[in-house]
């Protein structure tokens, strides 16, 4: 059988090979060596797709130190971008404390640029004096992080990718919909049809994974504080109900608000006998999977489902601890290349800008600039064969 260090290489190659918008701004970076002599923190989700911008970065000039998110590292593909020049500080088995530690070592030893999966980065440099010149976020989660807990520290600009309307329409709302209803499904290996399922959150995550649960044959209930966003959902024609009675009534509640403890141990002692929780946020948090083991402690009973017996007598699910499921499930391979494709190229062209004179960036967290987002939407069009009127 091929060493996991063999399957990561095909799976790189693999990649990139479908990565037409990515391949072609790299190259561009490369021949400018726009990077050059830069050190790039880099923390993101180390796995093919994330490796294939990696490469480019290097190609492009830059010393990259990389680690990835908790329990999102693939080791072949850390081992390959190791032997490519990049630093990885991910080893096997490491937990919250191991995660923080590599992040004050990216800190301490100082960046130029920072391309952050949540801020926690950005967050370690800032609170180590060594703030880099610029940054980029990916997500949601890091955008509320940078303007609530970090407000008014921010001293240089980071480029929220999260706020592109394109990584909205194309990785948060299709990429992430189609895999993590795929994941739910691969990993319990059920059906979804006419399943009732309980979507907490339509953001743009929220909107895809109920769509993509609809096209399984679901019956979907959305759940959402924000009322415009709940008559969204009403209008694109789910039902809409408050926690607790979406809770009651799912067999299958999923979530994707980006915020804490939205399903509490109170709300999932409501659940129906048997229902399957799973986690589509970027932390681990929004499912109270903590309190959870700690009243009724998970038993692992096939990978990435443990089965926690609830002292009423009713048994739940929790797909991989309540971690991102798309990514942190066994056989996780997180969003379609085509979506990441996408996104990733947002990334390289938007740490570019940080250090492109002429370009107008002012300090604190900011949108992708609108030249960026035009070039890759016309580009992504290009790929899939469509003309732009
Ligand atoms: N799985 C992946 O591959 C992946 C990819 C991108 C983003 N994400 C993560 O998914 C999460 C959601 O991202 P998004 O882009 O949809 O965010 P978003 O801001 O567009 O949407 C979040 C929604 O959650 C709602 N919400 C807030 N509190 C809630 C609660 N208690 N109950 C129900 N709904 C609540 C908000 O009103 C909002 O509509 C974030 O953590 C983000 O980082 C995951």
């Amino acid at each position: 059988m091929a060493s996991e260090r063999a399957v990561a290489e095909g799976r790189i190659d693999w990649t990139r090979r479908r990565m037409p918008v990515l391949a072609e701004a790299l190259a561009e970076l490369a021949e400018r060596r726009v990077f050059d002599g830069l050190a790039i923190g880099f923390r993101l989700h180390l796995e093919p797709k994330t490796a294939v911008l990696v490469e480019g970065l290097l190609a492009a000039g830059a010393r990259v130190v990389a680690m990835g998110n908790e329990g999102t590292t693939q080791f072949g593909t850390a081992e390959a971008l190791a032997d490519r020049g990049c630093v990885v500080l991910d080893r096997p088995g490491d937990g919250k404390a191991e995660v923080q530690t590599h992040l004050d070592r990216i800190a301490a030893a100082g960046s130029d640029l920072v391309l952050d999966n949540g801020a926690e980065l950005i967050e370690a440099c800032i609170r180590a004096g060594n703030p880099p010149r610029g940054a980029t976020e990916e997500t949601t989660s890091g955008a509320f992080r940078l303007r609530e807990g970090l407000a008014g520290e921010v001293g240089f600009p980071v480029i929220v990718i999260n706020d592109s309307p394109l990584k909205s329409i194309v990785e948060n709302k299709h990429g992430v919909g189609e895999s993590v209803v795929d994941a739910i499904v691969r990993t319990t290996n059920m059906s979804l049809h006419k399943k009732r399922v309980g979507v907490f959150g339509y953001g743009w995550c929220g909107r895809g994974i109920a769509l993509y649960a609809r096209r399984r044959g679901a019956d979907v209930t959305v759940v959402d504080p924000d009322p415009v966003k709940a008559l969204e959902a009403a209008m694109d024609g789910f039902d809409v109900a408050d926690a607790t009675g979406a809770a009651q009534g799912a067999e299958v509640v999923i979530t994707a608000t980006g915020r804490e403890r939205v399903v509490s141990y109170e709300l999932i002692r409501v659940m129906p006998d048997g229902a399957v929780l799973a986690n589509a946020g970027h932390t681990g948090t929004e499912i109270d999977v903590d309190r959870l083991d700690g009243e009724a402690p998970g038993k692992l009973i096939a990978p990435s489902l443990h089965a926690h017996e609830l002292p009423t007598g009713r048994t739940v699910f929790v797909l991989a601890g309540g971690r991102i499921v798309n990514l942190a499930a066994a056989g996780g391979i997180g969003n379609p290349i085509e979506a990441m494709d996408l996104g990733l190229t947002l990334q390289a062209l938007s740490l570019a800008a940080l250090v492109t004179p002429g370009i107008d960036l002012r300090p604190g967290p900011q949108p992708v600039p609108r030249l960026i987002n035009d070039r890759v939407a016309s580009a992504m069009l290009r790929s899939m064969g469509q003309i732009q009127v």
